[in-house]
C-alpha cells in the first residue's frame, strides 16, 4: 500500500475523530508547548505508529477471507506509484484508490462476515468500576469481572438466525440495490462497542480490503484441499496451521473480464 494514501487515510481519521484522538493523545502525551500544526502531524505520526503496531488483529482477520469486488474504470486505476515493482507488465502496477476501495460492497460483507465467524479478538472482558446495573436487571458490583465471547455471539441464533453458521456475506447487503449495509456495534462485536469502539475500525477495513483486492485482481486463490482449518486461541485468534493456498497467475485477458464483472 502506498504510504501517501495511508498517510491521507491518516489525516482523514484525525479530522473525522480529532475530539477523541486529541483527547486521547494529550492525556499520555503531555508535552508542552506545540502548536496546533505541530500536534497535527504529531498525532498523524502517532496515528501511523499505532496502525502499523497493531498489525495482528488485521492480519489474523485476512487469512480468512474470501474475495468479491466492485469498483470503477480500469483507465483511472493505472498509477505508477510502487518502483518496487519491476513488470513489464502493465496490470501489475495497478494501485486501487481509496474511493475504488470505499465502493467495494462485496468485499465489506465479505470480511465483515468472515470477522462474524472468526474474530480477530474472540474473547473479550472488562471490569466494572462502578456498581450498576444490566438493562435485564443483573446487578453489577465494583470489581466484577464482566466477559462477553466474540466468538459465541457470532454464532448465537437469537442475534444472526437459524442460519447463523453459515458463511453468507448477502446478509450484508440490501436486497435492494446489493449495497453494504453495517450492523449495530452491539450485534457485531468484533469491533467492540460503545465507547471503546475500536479506533482503527475504518482503517482495518481499507487495509484488509486494499491488500485482498490487490491480490484477487492478480491470482486465483485456492485453499488446498483438505488442509485442516482449525483456530487457535490466544489473545488474538490465529489459525492452527495457517492457510495454505495455491496462488495461479491471472493473465491479461482473466484481469480484463473480472475488471469488466466488478462494476455490474
Ligand atoms: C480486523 C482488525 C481489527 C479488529 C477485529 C479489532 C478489534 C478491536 C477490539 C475488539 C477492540 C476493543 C478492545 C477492548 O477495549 O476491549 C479494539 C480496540 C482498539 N483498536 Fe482495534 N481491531 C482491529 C484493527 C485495528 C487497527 C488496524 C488499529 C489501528 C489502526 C486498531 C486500533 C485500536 C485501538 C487504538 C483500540 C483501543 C480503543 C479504546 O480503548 O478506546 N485496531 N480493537
Amino acid at each position: 500500500m502506498s504510504i501517501k494514501a495511508v498517510d491521507e487515510f491518516a489525516e482523514d481519521v484525525i479530522r473525522t475523530r480529532k475530539k477523541e484522538l486529541v483527547s486521547l493523545l494529550l492525556n499520555n502525551n503531555s508535552g508542552g508547548g506545540v502548536t496546533e500544526t505541530d500536534h497535527t502531524k504529531k498525532q498523524r505520526s502517532d496515528l501511523l505508529t499505532v496502525f502499523m503496531g497493531l498489525k495482528d488483529e488485521n492480519g489474523e482477520a485476512f487469512s480468512d477471507k474470501i474475495v468479491g469486488a466492485r469498483s470503477s474504470s480500469d483507465h483511472d486505476r493505472r498509477s505508477h506509484v510502487n518502483n518496487d515493482i519491476i513488470n513489464d507488465d502493465d496490470d501489475d502496477t495497478v494501485v486501487f484508490k481509496p474511493e475504488e476501495i470505499k465502493k467495494m460492497d462485496y468485499l465489506q460483507a465479505a470480511l465483515s462476515e468472515a470477522l462474524r465467524l472468526y474474530p480477530s479478538v474472540p474473547l473479550d472482558h472488562k471490569e466494572v468500576v462502578e456498581d450498576d446495573i444490566f438493562p435485564d436487571g443483573t446487578i453489577l458490583k465494583k470489581g466484577t469481572k464482566v466477559i462477553y465471547a466474540i466468538y459465541s455471539m457470532g454464532r448465537t441464533e437469537a442475534i444472526w438466525g437459524k442460519d447463523c453458521r453459515d458463511y453468507k456475506p448477502e446478509r450484508w447487503l440490501r436486497s435492494s440495490d446489493g449495497r453494504f449495509m453495517s450492523e449495530p456495534a452491539y450485534k457485531f462485536t468484533a469491533f467492540n462497542g460503545g465507547p471503546r469502539l475500536c479506533l482503527g475500525k475504518d482503517f482495518a477495513y481499507y487495509q484488509m480490503k486494499f491488500v485482498a483486492a490487490s491480490i484477487i485482481y492478480r491470482y486465483h486463490v485456492k485453499v488446498v484441499e483438505h488442509h485442516p482449518v482449525e483456530p487457535k486461541l490466544a489473545l488474538t485468534m490465529y489459525m492452527k496451521h495457517g492457510l495454505k493456498v495455491t496462488l495461479q497467475r491471472r493473465d491479461h485477458a482473466d484481469r480484463q473480464k473480472l475488471i469488466n464483472s466488478i462494476g455490474d
